[in-house]
């Protein structure tokens, strides 16, 4: 028989991809978001929205609250998809209309094609549809998302498109043409203040421990923690999961603040850890490379990785890849002036 945690009451709700039913702070956001798609539900274009802010802060948590109450009172469709996993606009049609019941070639379809599959199964699914596009820093070629701005001149069931990004600037560099078809809706995600981030986390800990097992001042502790840290909720959380796993392992009745303090040194930043299981081999060899390293020089860092990899790659590639894992913040670059005339980067990790 398992024994029961005096401890824990459910260990899940402390975990990152449990989805709360209320989101305190929240509330404002999710009314935005929400009256954004409505029209969606009476048959009209829903507005588009591009959600940003810092990491763990509550966008994914939002848009998939909103999301789950929209598909329910509206029966409109409604799509998440984690550009981290798909990365083209094409691949991202293709999920689509495969989600929607169409069949679709994996490979070696052209471009139009994908598009013509995504209008049948759009047409075909009457009541429309809201699609969330996460993380989508990492679509590569944002202009190819003409096709799907421009989706309602093709169709005339409603389709609206919810973006999620760290980086206000996503939209910057779009051609004038793209960034005119987009017309997104900014809504801006604030960082939370310590208060507010002690209400999430004692709402989450009231669901997690059992009545009275948390020591006054634990909460204040984990908030404060994760508010140093970055202000990412799931510091905090981890903070209270840890904690009460090593009381547990004390056989304490209540979660102390001395089990925080504990704990507490073991935590930082979640999101790079986030970041460093997602990226690929190549780019886990060129931080593994940087790591424990300063002021490595962009040169140097390309010879290193030639002599540690077997894949090799020319320049070119390997400054793709480099400025993709700057983009994400897991390395820094500044210039420094090289030589005579020429300027190198230098690459540390953030
Ligand atoms: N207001 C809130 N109430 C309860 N839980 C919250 C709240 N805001 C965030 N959380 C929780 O914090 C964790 C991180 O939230 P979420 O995944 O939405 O962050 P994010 O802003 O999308 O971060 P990222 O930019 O890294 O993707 C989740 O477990 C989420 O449930
Ligand atoms: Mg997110």
């Amino acid at each position: 028989m398992i024994s029961e945690s005096r401890i824990f009451k459910n260990e899940k709700v402390l975990s990152t991809e449990f989805l709360p039913e209320v989101l305190p702070h929240r509330e404002s956001q999710i009314e935005i978001l929400a009256g954004n798609l409505r029209p969606a539900a009476h048959g009209r274009k829903p507005q588009n929205t591009f959600v940003y802010g810092t990491p763990g802060i509550g966008k994914t948590a939002s848009v998939k609250h909103v999301f789950r109450q929209f598909e329910e009172y509206s029966g409109v469709k409604t799509f998440y998809v984690n550009c981290w996993d798909y990365r083209t606009i094409h691949s991202i049609l293709t999920k689509l209309s495969v989600g929607m019941g169409i069949f679709v070639a994996r490979k070696g379809m052209a471009k139009d094609e994908v598009m013509e599959k995504f209008v049948e199964a759009c047409k075909k699914n009457r009541k429309g549809l809201v699609i969330c596009l996460d993380e989508a820093d990492q679509i590569k070629d944002k202009n190819s998302l003409y096709d799907l701005f421009r989706i309602n001149q093709y169709i005339s069931n409603p389709v609206g498109v919810v973006f999620i990004s760290n980086f206000a600037d996503l939209f910057l560099d779009l051609e004038p043409r793209v960034k005119s078809s987009a017309d997104v809706d900014e809504v801006e995600f604030k960082p939370y203040t310590l208060d507010e981030m002690k209400n999430i986390l004692t709402a989450r800990g009231r669901e997690a421990f059992h009545a009275g097992v948390i020591e006054d001042g634990v909460v204040f502790l984990c908030a404060n923690h994760a508010i140093v840290n970055g202000g990412d909720v799931r510091t905090g959380l981890e903070c209270l999961m840890k904690a009460g796993r090593l009381a547990e392992k004390d056989n304490s009745l209540k979660l102390k603040v001395e089990h925080v303090k504990y704990v507490l040194p073991s935590i930082g930043k979640v999101k790079p850890k986030i970041l460093e299981e997602k990226i690929n081999e190549k780019e886990k060899i060129i931080l593994k490379i940087v790591e424990g390293k300063r002021n490595l020089k962009s040169g140097e860092l390309y010879e290193e990785y030639l002599r540690m990899s077997e894949d090799k790659i020319t320049e070119r590639g390997f400054r793709d890849i480099l400025n993709h894992l700057i983009e994400i913040k897991l390395l820094h670059a500044r210039y420094r002036k090289w030589g005579i005339r020429g300027r190198t980067r230098v690459i540390s990790k953030v």
